[in-house]
């Protein structure tokens, strides 16, 4: 059989994709190409959600960003390649986070990839299994602090007063220089900045590094309009919103369940410089978010990703929309990082014995409901 010029072998395979230090080196610090360290994370999918339109509201576009398919499961990788790329420049040996789960796990992974010891130091008991597997697999030194995430985090910044060890919370600037480049990549697909972008804000590094990311991308041409920044607090974790810090912070989503955020300036001025705001969600519009993203979109992410969607969920009753308004939601990490909550809220397994009747029957009932 003759081969026609479309048969799939004669298509130029696109190139490797390096990751986002390669892919957008000149808006980036790292000097050294042979310093860096990356698992070629980036370029995730920009998911359009009709269903979703269809059930909020079907005149605006809606997207999610799907940062949960990072190689470590989160949006976390843009910013540690850079910091542990920037570490090994400046000659680090070690590396020391305070973590609600997913900053140690890509601490822990990327430092395994560049040779250096990592220290994470994580709430006591109260982090998800996914997360706290991963950082321990890459051989992180785990350390359970008693006490919440605010406290882990004293503790680190503590720390590097007394040790040479380098920071990479999002209060190592590298950290938010990376993370930007999510927003380059929101840019580069829609060829525009969407009207509104949401967000799920914990220690508020990533709404203020998005927010760079933007006005960058407007200062070099690249833009000609930013989007208005709409992060997300849980109610029981709120303290951008209350305008003081919480003592006790409580949410079902873990990895925002944080009461001093370290960008807290920084969120406020993505919002004030882009007319947006800064809200809260409840627990249970976050889990009503969360399954709806699952069921309606095959979208899996993690409770506090859900945030995000919530939040849209919420401006729609308030009729915030426009007709034809693009809005983007980033779903900041997997569902898969903590199972048992998906477990939770899902319906029970059914159980047979390994027979056709009681399969039969089990379809019947379905099809009838
Ligand atoms: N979504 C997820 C899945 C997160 O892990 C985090 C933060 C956020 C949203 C909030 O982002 O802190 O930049 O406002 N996780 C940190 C951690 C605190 O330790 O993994 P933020």
């Amino acid at each position: 059989m003759p081969i026609r010029s479309t048969s799939p072998n004669s298509v130029r395979r696109p190139s490797v994709w390096p990751g986002v230090i390669l892919y957008y080196w000149d808006l980036l610090p790292v000097k050294n190409r042979e310093s860096i360290v990356t698992l070629h994370e980036g370029n995730t999918p920009l998911l359009r959600c009709s269903n979703l339109e269809r059930v909020i509201n079907p005149d605006i576009r809606l997207y999610v960003k799907l940062e949960g398919l990072n190689p470590t499961c989160s949006f976390k990788d843009r910013g540690m390649t850079v910091a542990i790329s920037k570490a090994v420049e400046e000659g680090s040996r070690a590396v020391l986070c305070a973590s609600t789960g997913n900053t140690a796990a890509s601490a822990a992974a990327y430092a395994a990839r560049a040779g250096l010891k990592a220290y994470v130091l994580i709430p006591q008991g109260s982090i998800s299994l996914g997360k706290l597997s991963q950082a321990m697999i890459h051989g992180a030194r785990v350390i359970e602090v008693e006490g919440n995430f605010d406290t882990a985090l004293r503790l680190v910044k503590e720390a590097t007063r007394h040790f040479p060890i380098t920071l990479v919370n999002s209060l190592n600037p590298y950290r938010l220089e990376g993370q930007k480049t999510a927003a380059f990549e929101v840019s580069d697909h829609l060829g525009e900045a969407p009207n509104y972008h949401f967000l799920p804000v914990g220690n508020a590094g990533n709404i203020t590094a998005y927010w760079k990311g933007y006005k960058q991308y407007l200062e070099i041409g690249r833009l000609t309009s930013l989007p208005k920044m709409m992060g997300f607090q849980a109610a029981g974790a709120a303290p951008i919103v209350l305008g003081k810090v919480v003592e006790q912070p409580e949410t079902v989503a873990s990895a925002i369940r944080i009461g001093n955020p370290a960008s807290w300036q920084g969120a406020l001025a993505a919002r004030d410089e882009s007319n947006g705001v800064i809200d809260t969600v409840t627990d249970e519009e976050i889990i009503a978010a969360y399954k709806l993203l699952a069921n309606t979109e095959g979208a899996l992410a993690e409770p506090a990703s859900a945030v995000s969607v919530a939040g849209v969920i919420k401006k729609q009753r308030e009729r915030l929309f426009r007709k034809g308004d693009t809005v983007v939601c980033t779903l900041t990490g997997h569902g898969l990082k903590d199972p048992d909550v998906a477990i939770r809220h899902s319906a029970q397994s059914m159980r047979i014995s390994p027979n056709l009747d009681s399969l039969v029957a089990i379809f019947e009932r379905e099809e009838k409901k």
